[in-house]
């Protein structure tokens, strides 16, 4: 699939993150560009989009909520005021599309579903369905890491907390598809698709006040906002964030860690041998690989280090370039699973930093550890292709993987 706009000619001046080359070669495109003294790039697609590249800039940009503004975090054909939805400071998924004062309360009110006591019990239940996933591989000399393991994990785990069935899961897969990577899709097809996902939440959510559980849509419910319930849009925005934000990014770091380990057989010797160095290899991996690129409106006219912003242009907040630059990490694009200090930005940076991260690091370090114990030795099968994502979220779609060692 190309971008709704053709290939990419220019990455400096008509850059476009969806060109499938580009996730692809990213890190040589922006070698290139910060190269050849370009630290921004820039593109008319899209009504305008910036994307800079050093560590400074993503930061300054982070921390920047009165410029820049997070009603929009997935660039579009259409402006976030040219569509109906929630405009900021709510916006349609709180806390991700709010903006200050709201976004802190909205953010204060789901820490407790997602602080160590709820996730950590999750661990076993996390170790069995890995083992289960493997189980179900056979004795295959090929397998597809991406489809067969990597993506159910994360799907496995957010339909468990929300209480949602997890024969769904192929329906949240297309759901997030169109959300985070189907942006060429026309907006009209986009909104009927959008309703069915819409139709399919407020389904359960009607279903869950009438019959509460121990869930994340009951815990929705039952929570106190300033005083009140919260409205029926902002439990409808946060259950389609919580759906959408713990699925891609996910699946997206897992599969790039298998990938980093199928192609550096050092490295995976390294782990399968010492597995309690596990955890602070994938922070690397999570630092070289971060899958997450968010996205910020502009609120005014403004110059940004000698470049004129519009308002309502587009800014990628690219948080895996800010993980490459050389300022904050030395040699930043080795990957180096014996680095100590490693304060990456995989998950955000500012007020908006992901309140998942506790969930995702126990995902990521629990898959890891039973990929290498069930198999020893892998790696990327030499005939077939890594197929990589298209847009904000980066990872392995297709990941054709030659098993030579099962334990
Ligand atoms: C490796 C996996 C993950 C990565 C790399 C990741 C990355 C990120 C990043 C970069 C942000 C900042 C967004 C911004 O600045 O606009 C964020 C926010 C968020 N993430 Fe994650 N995330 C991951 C997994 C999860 C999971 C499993 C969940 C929960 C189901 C989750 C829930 C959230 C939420 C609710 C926010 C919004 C926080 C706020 O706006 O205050 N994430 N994530």
């Amino acid at each position: 699939m190309t971008s709704v706009y053709g290939p990419a000619t220019d990455w400096a001046t008509d850059f476009d993150h969806t060109d499938p080359e580009y996730n692809k070669n990213i890190h040589s495109i922006w070698e290139n560009l910060k190269g050849s003294g370009c630290p921004m790039a820039h593109t008319e697609r899209f009504g305008g989009v910036w994307l800079p590249l050093t560590y400074d800039m993503v930061h300054e940009i982070a921390y920047d909520a009165e410029h820049f503004s997070s009603q929009g975090v997935v660039v579009g054909q259409m402006k976030p005021s040219q569509t109906d939805a929630l405009p900021a400071p709510v916006g349609p998924a709180p806390p991700i599309t709010s903006d200050p004062p709201f976004h802190a309360d909205a953010r204060r009110i789901l820490l407790p579903a997602f602080a160590p006591k709820k996730i950590d019990p999750l661990r076993d239940v996390v170790r069995d369905f890995c083992n289960d996933l493997i189980d179900k591989m056979g004795d295959k000399e090929f397998i597809d890491a991406g489809v067969e393991y990597a993506q159910n994990i994360p799907v496995m785990v957010i339909a468990h907390m929300l209480g949602l069935p997890l024969s769904d899961s192929d329906r949240f897969f297309d759901w997030v598809h169109l959300i985070l990577e189907d942006v060429a899709t026309p907006q009209e097809e986009r909104e009927v698709r959008m309703a069915e996902f819409a139709d399919y939440l407020n389904e359960h959510i009607a279903e869950r006040k009438e019959n509460p559980g121990d869930d994340l849509i009951s815990f929705l419910l039952d929570v106190e906002f300033n005083g009140n319930k919260l409205s029926d849009e902002h439990v409808f925005g946060t259950v389609l964030l919580a759906l959408i934000a713990g699925i891609d990014t996910t699946w997206s770091a897992l599969g790039s860690s298998i990938w980093h380990l199928a192609a550096n057989s050092v490295d995976r010797r390294r782990l399968v041998e010492n597995p309690q160095m596990v955890p602070q290899a994938v922070e690397e991996f999570l630092r070289a690989y971060a899958p997450v690129t968010m996205a910020r409106v502009v609120t005014e006219d403004m110059d940004f280090h000698g470049y004129q912003l519009k308002k309502e242009d587009w800014m990628l907040l690219p948080f895996p370039a800010a993980n490459r630059d050389e300022s904050q990490f030395p040699h930043a694009d080795v990957v180096d699973i014996d680095r100590e200090v490693n304060r990456h930005s995989a998950f955000g940076l500012g007020i908006h930093r992901c309140i998942g991260s506790n969930l995702a690091r126990l995902e990521l370090n629990t898959a890891v550890e039973v990929f290498l114990e069930r198999f020893p030795d892998f790696e990327l099968d030499p005939n077939e292709e890594v197929v990589w994502s298209i847009g904000q979220v980066r990872g392995p779609r297709k990941l054709p993987v030659r098993i030579k060692a099962r334990a």
